[in-house]
């Protein structure tokens, strides 16, 4: 008699029905991973690249419909997918940690096979920064020879960012919010308002009344600290690894990375902090 908690009950017929590898098409996913050369870390590389890319794909499938429903003047469902955007970029930090274990000797066996390729070049990353409100149009120039990528960037960096999607939450509950800031053109860069961090000491004196949107201010503030970590991660190993080198992407590499590090995405809500 065979144990019913043994593996022996387990479906074992796969070829007319839908299998785990099949479901997810592991064949497709494994294929992408084609090293170039035969160096042992190349293989590490390309891991933690596409780790990455697919968190950063989850992410912005989360910010699209957490944006999407702000819109429409929702903030309960947001938060939770607010907060799966905070986890998936807890993932993306710690990657780094795998990546460290490559030293820049092992690095060099590889590094002149992929020429001017660098994360620089990543779509995912620039739409997440475009949702997030950290735009500037050089950063398209890149994605030109491919319009299936560069179309959904120009759309993202010409559209309302999530900040300015929260601005115009508060507007719409009665907080005085200019009209030039929620009018503003969207393809810059978000800039310090003081009538805007007027509108936040609001909330933040009075979280009772305005307690959603202190609390979506809030979940804003963990996604930048987040983005944060991320940014000053990557400048670490990319100094560990290569030094002030030139970046691959065409950038004076760490000098540019230490540049990226001063961006803030939502001015008022760091600000509010010091004025409370
Ligand atoms: C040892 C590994 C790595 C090195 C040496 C490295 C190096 C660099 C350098 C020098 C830059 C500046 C642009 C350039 O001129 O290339 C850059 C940008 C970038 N890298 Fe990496 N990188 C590494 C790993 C990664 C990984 C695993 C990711 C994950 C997706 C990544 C994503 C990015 C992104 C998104 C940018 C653009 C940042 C921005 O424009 O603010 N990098 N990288």
């Amino acid at each position: 008699m065979t144990d019913k908690h043994s593996a022996e009950q387990a479906y074992s017929d796969f070829s007319k029905r839908l299998s785990y590898g099949d479901y997810l098409r592991l064949d497709m996913l494994k294929s992408a991973h084609q090293p170039i050369t035969q160096a042992h870390d190349e293989h590490l590389f390309i891991a933690v690249h596409h780790v990455s890319e697919v968190w950063l794909e989850l992410i912005v499938r989360e910010l699209q419909a957490a944006m999407s429903l702000l819109e429409q003047g929702i903030t309960d469902a947001p938060l939770k997918m607010l907060t799966r955007v905070v986890r998936a970029q807890e993932q993306l930090t710690n990657a780094w940690e795998v990546l460290k274990t490559m030293t820049p000797a092992d690095y060099l066996q590889f590094r002149s096979a992929f020429g001017q390729a660098s994360g620089f070049q990543s779509q995912g990353y620039r739409m997440v920064e475009f949702l997030l409100g950290n735009r500037q149009a050089v950063l398209l120039r890149p994605h030109e020879h491919r319009p299936d990528l560069h179309a959904p960037l120009l759309a993202a960096l010409q559209s309302p960012s999530v900040y300015d999607l929260t601005l115009r939450l508060l507007s719409a509950r009665g907080l005085p919010v200019p009209a030039e800031v929620l009018e503003r053109d969207f393809s810059q860069k978000y800039e310090l308002n003081e009538a805007v961090l007027a509108v936040w000491l609001t909330v933040y004196r009075d979280t009772e009344t305005y307690w959603d949107l202190y609390e979506l201010a809030e979940k804003l503030l963990d996604v930048e600290d987040n983005f944060r970590r991320w940014r000053f991660n990557h400048l670490t190993t990319v100094e560990r690894t290569i030094g002030f080198k030139r970046g691959s992407g065409g950038t004076s590499g760490a000098g540019y990375l230490r540049g990226a590090l001063e961006t803030v995405l939502f001015p008022e809500l760091w600000e509010v902090r010091t004025r409370l």
